[in-house]
């Protein structure tokens, strides 16, 4: 499937496969999503994938336009992985970790830009992704891996190893049915912003923390 990114000549990448009718879940993503869903219920944490609605609001609240380096934290189908893709600038990158491998395949064989590299793996290994890849620090990194289902350990390790990488004035995003991730974060990142989205199957709290510019304000 080769299709234009149909906000070409507004900003957006050239190479972008789904157009904006499609990144809220065609059929095929909806049906390995729920295929992703039956192999690993507590992994997926969804029988669908997130709607137009989340995907642009995760777009706007980690200020994907403006952003050089993204990540990506469960990617899924790639739903929110495209949306991102057509709002960032045509120089920005994007590295996008997904733990599944049939949902890496799926990616791989769906979306075709330049600026996405994939890799296989758990989030926990972030670091040496992006060292791998030769990556500054992320100006944004979003998530929607179920950090209420994860052990409490690999749970904790991810939110440190975000804090830690993220640019100085960078933005988290993470979107959660429940409030764990907010705890897990806390720590490292202090209090986010809290917002419902409530047009998602099911509707989602999105959480926005924006890492200090000042390293004597850092939470920890
Ligand atoms: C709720 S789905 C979100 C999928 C997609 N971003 C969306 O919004 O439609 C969560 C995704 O996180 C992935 N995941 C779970 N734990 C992970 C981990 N430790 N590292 C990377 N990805 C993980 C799952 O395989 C799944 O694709």
């Amino acid at each position: 499937m080769a299709l234009q990114d149909p906000r070409a000549g507004q900003g957006a990448g050239e190479n972008v496969l789904p157009p904006a009718s499609l990144t809220s879940g065609p059929l095929r993503d909806r049906f390995e999503f729920l295929r992703g869903f039956l192999r690993h219920p507590a992994q997926v944490g969804s029988v669908v994938p997130s709607s137009h609605r989340l995907e642009q609001r995760l777009v706007r609240s980690a200020a994907i336009a403006q952003a050089r380096t993204v990540v990506e934290l469960g990617p899924g189908t790639g739903g929110t992985t495209a949306a991102m893709l057509l709002a960032m600038p045509p120089t920005a990158r994007l590295l996008a970790v997904e733990l599944d491998p049939a949902f890496h395949q799926h990616l791989q064989q769906q979306l075709r830009d330049p600026r996405l590299l994939l890799e296989l793996g758990s989030a926990e290994k972030l670091a040496e992704f992006l060292a791998a890849r030769r990556l500054p620090a992320p100006d944004a990194i979003v998530s929607g891996i179920p950090f209420s289902t994860m052990p409490a350990q690999v749970s904790d390790r991810i939110a440190a190893i975000v804090a830690q990488v993220l640019r100085p004035g960078g933005r988290f995003v993470a979107y959660q049915v429940r409030a764990h991730v907010a705890s897990y974060a806390a720590p490292y990142l202090g209090t986010p912003d809290k917002r419902w989205e409530l047009v998602n199957i099911p509707p989602v709290r999105v959480f926005t923390w924006v890492k200090p510019s000042d390293p004597s304000q850092a939470v920890a």
